[in-house]
């Protein structure tokens, strides 16, 4: 890359002002001001172009864009911790490194967990449903009316242990919940202490015993489906289950359908599987409390991801090692 000319970094979509204008100041960047998602054909012409590319969860960078990229494509600085959009062995190959923002969006993500596992238990979408819809009547206080259940003392399956997974286990155990989990690999005997959580290696006999489970983990080759059709029979007809990380995780149709037959008690889900397409049964169900991806959506967040975006791109192009540089052996 010619030193006399400002590295060329495409941003996919509208990031937080302060975010962008930093990055106009450091770097010939072209923004995404409409913020219209980008089109495959406008991503390949993107990749043709850029030095450094800044997509986002809602741009598939697979083998076949990768293909199209030019020899002056560097970097992709993700503006998001997942890098499930990503085909990072293929980026491997062709000498493209690949980073992401990890850790500034454990707090929000851990927070928007927390806020679903009191959230469905205690009916708090159909209690608003039933007060702003002009169709439907509030009767008055009574003592068995919309009765929800007590989360303090159930037992609550955390999937993936990582940063998020623990910061949920922390807040969840404040509440009162005894903190179960399953993981690849077992955390340290300092953490389980802290967190007094009970490691089950097998996934199959956690969920059969679990009151709520939160989905905490990346989506991986290894982790799609992880809840499958077969796993989630495996769980007790009166759990809940929560996802604030990847919809590919659960098997979303089967899911929809034990909701919709009664089979599960009810889910919290700010992920889907198609998005933003949903399965129309989830959207249906009251027992579902369903948000639009929102577990990163602080303003605060958002702002922390750019300025890890702008890090990482920044101490790359000055011939180091990014902070954040992902690995496909990492996942
Ligand atoms: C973002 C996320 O919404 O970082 C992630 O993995 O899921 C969210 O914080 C999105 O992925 C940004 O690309």
């Amino acid at each position: 890359m010619p030193t006399s000319k400002r590295p060329i970094v495409i941003v996919t979509r509208k990031l937080p002002e302060a975010v962008e204008t930093r990055m106009c100041e450091l770097f010939d960047a072209r923004l995404n001001v409409g913020d219209n998602p980008m089109s495959h054909a406008e991503l390949g012409q993107a990749v043709k172009t850029a030095d450094v590319l800044v997509p986002t969860v809602t741009d598939r960078i697979d083998r076949s864009l990768l293909s199209q990229a030019g020899p002056q494509l560097k970097l992709i600085a993700n503006f998001g911790t997942g890098v499930d959009n990503i085909d990072l062995d293929t980026a491997r190959v062709r000498g493209i490194i690949v980073t992401n923002t990890p850790g500034v969006l454990t707090e929000d993500t851990a927070d928007m967990t927390m806020a679903l596992i009191l959230a469905v238990p205690r009916r708090l979408a159909e209690g608003t449903v039933l007060l702003k819809d002009p169709h439907k009547h509030w009767p008055g206080w009574s003592p068995t009316w919309m009765l929800g259940h007590r989360i303090w003392g159930k037992r609550l399956g955390i999937i993936g242990m990582g940063r998020i997974g623990q910061a949920v286990a922390r807040r969840a155990k404040a509440f009162g919940l005894q903190i179960h989990y399953h993981n690849r690999r077992r955390v340290s005997g300092d953490t389980e202490h802290e967190l007094e959580a009970t490691y089950w290696e097998s996934l199959d006999q956690m969920l059969a015993r679990m009151d709520i489970v939160s989905v905490n983990c990346p989506h991986t080759p290894a982790t799609y489906h992880l809840l499958s059709a077969r796993r989630l029979k495996l769980l007790k007809p009166t759990a809940y289950i929560v996802n604030t990380a990847r919809g590919e995780v659960i098997d979303e149709n089967e899911l929809a359908r034990m909701v919709e037959a009664g089979q599960i008690a009810g889910a919290g889900l700010d992920v889907f599987e198609n998005e933003p397409a949903i399965n129309p049964k989830l959207l249906a169900s009251d027992r579902v409390v369903a948000l639009p991806h929102l577990g990163s959506a602080t303003i605060e967040g958002r702002i922390d991801m750019g300025e890890k975006v702008i890090i990482n791109i920044k101490t790359f192009l000055d011939g180091h090692n990014p902070p954040d540089r992902v690995h496909p052996a990492m996942f």
